[in-house]
């Protein structure tokens, strides 16, 4: 809608940014490295942070960035998962059929899994993404998944992914024995106001147009908005280049934002 009038190439501040777009916090970094190392060495982590904070897209990095001879990375993001579709939906990434039987769904996942480590010599990565959303017998059995071989050695990585609730629900008594396996725990919190400006010059930069055009003071006002968290400084983006484009201003001010975010919070321009 405004790339035309901004002249860019690509869309910015938007979900389908390619992974080697993203942008790289400190914070976001630390957390790469720890999920990357969960992978390595077969680990059980935690990845927790508010709706927005960018936890899908580090997992969508993660995927693409560990090598597909290496590792065969399974990712799950379904509120309504049972044990037996857990299995099945594994099962069908892994190219086999689902099957009815809870029993035999886990026993043939095992199977292939045992499959990819042997004579792939391939790690597996289980992600499930949402986590929070999932019941304890659904944890339980997710956890499972890490203690079937009896042996010292996990066979795959495990991570569970999920808003603040899933790490209040891990830390109740009757979740210890699921907290009690975890080996890396990750947050992912909003941004501060110099990473949100670079943020923005970064999305910029992706979408091919080469010079400024949020003031300091309209990033101000886009941080005081959104607070850091990716998702609502995207939001805020979007919105003020659609009204920058209306108006044909090549430079946005805190006034035009301003008028935008107010609508934003009003709901007139949803
Ligand atoms: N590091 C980043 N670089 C670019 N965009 C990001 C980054 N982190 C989050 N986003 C964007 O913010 C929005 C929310 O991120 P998402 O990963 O879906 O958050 P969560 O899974 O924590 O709810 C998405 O549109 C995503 O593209
Ligand atoms: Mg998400």
């Amino acid at each position: 809608m405004y790339e035309l009038f901004y002249e860019m190439k690509h869309t910015p501040f938007t979900r389908g940014i390619p992974t080697t777009a993203l942008y790289k916090t400190h914070q976001s970094s630390e957390v790469f490295s720890r999920l990357e190392y969960t992978a390595k060495k077969q680990l059980f982590a935690v990845l927790i942070g508010e709706p927005g904070t960018g936890k899908t897209s580090t997992l969508r990095r993660l995927k693409a960035e560990l090598s597909e001879l290496e590792y065969m990375v399974l990712y799950l993001s379904d509120s309504k998962l049972t044990p037996r579709s857990f299995y099945n939906y594994l099962l069908m990434q892994l190219g086999c059929k689902p099957v009815l039987q809870r029993n035999t769904a886990r026993d043939n996942l095992h199977k292939q899994i045992e499959i990819m480590r042997g004579m792939q010599s391939r790690k597996v990565v289980v992600i499930v993404d949402e986590a929070h959303l999932l019941d304890k017998e659904m944890l339980e059995e997710a956890r499972f998944l890490l203690n079937y071989r009896m042996d010292s050695e996990n066979p795959l990585a495990l991570i569970l992914s999920g808003q603040t609730e899933l790490w209040d629900k891990l830390r109740l008594s009757a979740y210890r024995a699921i907290l009690e396996r975890v080996d890396i725990e990750c947050f992912l919190t909003p941004m501060d106001f110099a990473d949100t400006k670079q943020y923005i010059e970064a999305q910029l930069l992706y979408s091919g147009h080469d010079s400024p055009i949020f003031t300091e003071d309209a990033m101000k006002s886009i941080f005081e908005f959104s607070g850091g968290n990716p998702r609502l400084i995207n939001r805020a983006c979007s919105q003020s280049l659609i009204y920058g484009s209306q108006m044909k201003q090549n430079c946005i001010d805190s006034k035009s934002v301003d008028t935008v975010l107010e609508n934003e919070v009003t709901g007139v321009s949803q």
